[in-house]
């Protein structure tokens, strides 16, 4: 039977929101989805219409003088053998249900997403895993991708309350790197073949964003890397000046969507405001990256059902979900950390709904035990951040307690043991991979 959805390939993302303003406003329903794999790199979007409305679309474009690369049939990803005989009376009829769902590549609902996310079921646990995981390898393959984190300034004007460099935090011991020490790091970085930089700060008001400028200039003129900034909040003046200069991605966790628990957690910031920042940075084309916080206080299983489904319907392209973690000096002090099951089955559950996206194993589930950013990269993650922060810094940019410095050769590990690929552009792997292999 023919699919009752299109989807409408742009040249750029700016035009494909254009595309989707223009369609809107003539009154015509539409949806961000990802485009397929074919159409273009991981986090390429598409705007999907019902086929119904597929004339009234290609002529309300046509009046506005607006040409597309492509308008396809919406292809499902359909997975075969998710169900099988041996599921028997281990499984639940309505958990069945969603597996027949997610086999016809078709949306889950709230309801559904808490089902997956809350179930103690081992052999539904299992199927959800092998899920994601096929999800995984179907959607953006095999090959994990390596980033380098430069955490440059841990000075911040901020009070959240979970995070251990708040500004309140007067235990802290603070440091600001300065544009040489930071382009140290990256040669270091393109040296062994890594291909995109995390820049992350605190809300630090001396490294101001025309400095900021001028440090992506550089890192381009002397290295073409990408770069990932993940400096918070700003005007929607400067994200632009700072896309112009040459910002690739823009990570800007919402941390959760529950309004109340939101306000609890981040005193000096306003809910809607963090979701119009997200909304200028997709407008202007950064890859844009949010994310949660698993085992907040107070958060419950709906909340993070509800965080996934923004993700979904956000557009999101990259989603980092690690646990909370304790930080000494903060209002959660003493609270417990997340639990490695929670977060692994928010990350499962993810993959399994927002589909082609890029999912970090996060440093947060490397530092409560190491083997967690291995299970991570089984059941949906995708990419690793290396901390590659100066040895004289990173123990201050203590965001939470005990911070794993994932480095090269744990990444190599995680990768290895996982059974994934290295990047072939990572130089120095060969040699280290070998090592791995001798010690098996
Ligand atoms: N526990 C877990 N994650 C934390 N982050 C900050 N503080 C904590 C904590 N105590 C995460 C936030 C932020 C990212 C840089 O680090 O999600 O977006």
């Amino acid at each position: 039977m023919e699919n009752k959805y299109r989807l409408i390939i742009a040249y750029n993302t700016a035009q494909m929101l254009l595309v989707d303003k223009v369609l809107r406003t003539a009154g015509i329903q539409t949806e961000l989805v990802p485009a397929p794999p074919e159409t273009g790199t991981v986090c390429a979007i598409a705007v999907k219409i019902d086929l119904s409305e597929l004339e009234n679309s290609s002529e309300t474009l046509k009046q506005n003088d607006i040409k597309v690369k492509d308008i396809i049939e919406e292809k499902k990803l359909k997975l075969q053998g998710l169900i099988d005989e041996k599921l028997g009376r281990a499984v639940t009829a309505e958990f069945i249900n969603i597996l027949r769902k997610i086999e016809n590549g078709d949306g889950l609902n709230k309801d559904e997403i808490v089902y997956l996310l809350s179930t103690q079921k081992p052999r539904e646990i299992e199927a959800i895993y092998t899920a994601a995981d096929r999800i995984r390898k179907e959607m953006v393959g095999d090959v994990v991708e390596i980033r380098g984190a430069i955490e440059f300034s841990n000075y911040c004007c901020k009070s959240c309350n979970y995070c251990g460099i708040n500004a309140k935090n007067h235990g802290a011991s603070r440091y600001r790197m300065n544009e040489d020490e930071i382009m140290e790091v990256v040669h270091d970085l393109y040296k062994v073949g890594i291909k995109t930089v995390i820049l992350q700060s605190g809300e630090d008001a001396q490294w101001t964003t025309e400095r900021l400028i001028e440090l992506i200039k550089r890192i381009k003129r002397e290295t073409g890397m990408r770069v990932t900034l993940s400096v918070g909040e700003k005007r929607r003046e400067e994200y632009e000046a700072l896309r112009e200069a040459g910002g690739n991605n823009f990570l800007l966790k919402i941390e959760t969507t529950n309004r109340e628990l939101f306000k609890e957690i981040h005193p000096d910031d306003d809910y809607d405001h963090r979701i119009q920042c997200s909304k200028w940075l997709k407008e202007l084309g950064y890859i844009n990256g949010s994310g949660n916080i698993i085992g907040l206080p107070g958060q419950t299983v709906e909340d993070i059902a509800v965080d996934i489904l923004y993700f979904k319907e956000m557009g999101i392209n990259m989603i980092g979900i690690g646990p909370f973690i304790p930080a000494k000096g903060t209002k959660y002090e003493n609270h417990p950390h997340g639990g490695i099951e929670e977060t692994l089955r928010a990350v499962a559950v993810t993959r399994i709904v927002c589909k082609k996206v890029y999912i970090p194993s996060t440093t947060a589930l490397a530092s409560l035990d190491k083997d967690a950013q291995v299970m991570a990269l089984q059941c949906g993650a995708n990419t690793i951040m290396l901390i590659s922060t100066p040895e004289e810094y990173r123990r201050s940019y203590r965001i939470y307690d005990n911070k794993n410095m994932v480095d090269m050769e744990a990444a190599v590990y995680a990768v290895t043991k996982a059974g994934r690929k290295m990047p072939e552009y990572i130089k120095i792997m060969k040699k280290e991979e070998r090592r791995m292999k001798n010690d098996e």
